[in-house]
């Protein structure tokens, strides 16, 4: 097992990123604690890179005054393990003071509308601290591919509207969501979760299956059938249930038949859970592995307009 080169210095990762440019590099982002989700980037991101470069940073930016920076796990030997035995063979872990040598940067990237809604109705700025820290990995890491996970369905696609709309010269590529044994979604925050909010949390996972369940129906039965889950979950405190449409993040209306996203958003105990699924409504309709389209252009062929909505 070759252990990964790892760099926390702007010139540490040049040197060694340097090294690198005999062939395709891939990122992966990732602010730590890393778990078998994060894995699953890597190996998809190991299948056809060259390179793999993993970057652990807890962004500052991206988290509100009372968000959990504070107390959001820390385990940096084992997330080097995790990357020793996935293969990695750079792994830059700056410090903030090396990502913001100035501080709060001025001038950021503005997520825009597609911000401002579902996780972003809660978590103000949030998406502006997500895209302005990736935006700045990107360059630091010069990627020809970055990986990112389905299971934070918004901020997947800001990256990628991020990476069309400023011309990144970077792919993106979407990685299904890896689930524990018992359906929940694999996330860092899943530690914080007592044995009995563990129970309350996969009324999650159970709401969205059930959707997805009603799915040649259409969206209204799928959005019934998901709501009836929570409502008997009394102990998940709902943020928003919604299924809308991949790009435009609005609801889709009651004609709609084609691809959607049911996402779901809660509070259990003191941590805030998301989850989503992909799904496709009417005939054939279920749940996705993941969406047929790079999840950018296909609304219009849809008949849904991505920013004035149907
Ligand atoms: P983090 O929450 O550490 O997640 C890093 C990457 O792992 C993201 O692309 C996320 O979608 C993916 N991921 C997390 N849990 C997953 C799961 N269960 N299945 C599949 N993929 C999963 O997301 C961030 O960090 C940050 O916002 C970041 C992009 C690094 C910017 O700071």
């Amino acid at each position: 097992m070759n252990q990964p080169v790892v760099a926390h210095s702007r010139e540490e990762l040049a040197k060694a990123r340097a090294v690198l440019d005999d062939g395709e590099v891939a990122v992966v982002m990732t602010m730590g604690a890393l778990h078998e989700g994060h894995a699953a980037l890597i190996r998809e991101a190991r299948r056809r890179a060259r390179h793999v470069v993993v970057t652990i940073f807890l962004n500052p930016l991206q988290f509100g005054p009372r968000e959990d920076l504070s107390r959001y796990p820390r385990t940096v030997d084992s997330d080097l393990e995790i990357c020793a035995r996935e293969g990695v063979d750079l792994v830059f872990m700056p410090t903030p003071d090396v990502i913001y040598p100035d501080g709060d940067p001025g001038v950021r990237v503005s997520a825009g509308p597609l911000g401002d809604v579902l996780e972003g109705q809660s978590r103000r700025g949030h998406f502006d601290g997500v895209l302005t820290v990736v935006g700045k990995l990107l360059h630091l890491t010069r990627p020809d591919r970055a990986y990112y996970g389905q299971k934070d369905a918004q901020q997947l696609l800001l990256i990628r509207r991020m990476v069309r709309d400023l011309d990144f010269p970077v792919e993106v590529v979407a990685v299904p969501t890896v689930r524990e044994g018992d359906d929940l979604a694999m996330s860092s925050r899943n530690i914080y979760l007592t044995d009995s909010d563990r129970e309350v949390a996969l009324s999650l996972s159970r709401s969205l299956r059930a959707g997805a369940l009603a799915a040649i129906e259409g969206p209204s039965a799928v959005r019934r059938a998901a709501r009836a889950v929570l409502v008997a979950e009394p102990l998940a405190l709902v943020d928003y249930l919604v299924l809308v449409h991949p790009q435009s993040l609005l609801d889709v209306p009651e004609w709609y038949r084609g691809e959607a996203l049911l996402a779901v958003a809660a509070r259990v105990g003191t941590t805030r859970l998301i989850d989503n699924l992909p799904v496709r409504l009417g005939p054939g309709g279920g749940p996705l592995e993941s969406f047929s389209t790079n999840g950018i252009d296909s609304g219009i062929d849809l008949g849904i307009d991505p920013v004035a909505g149907a």
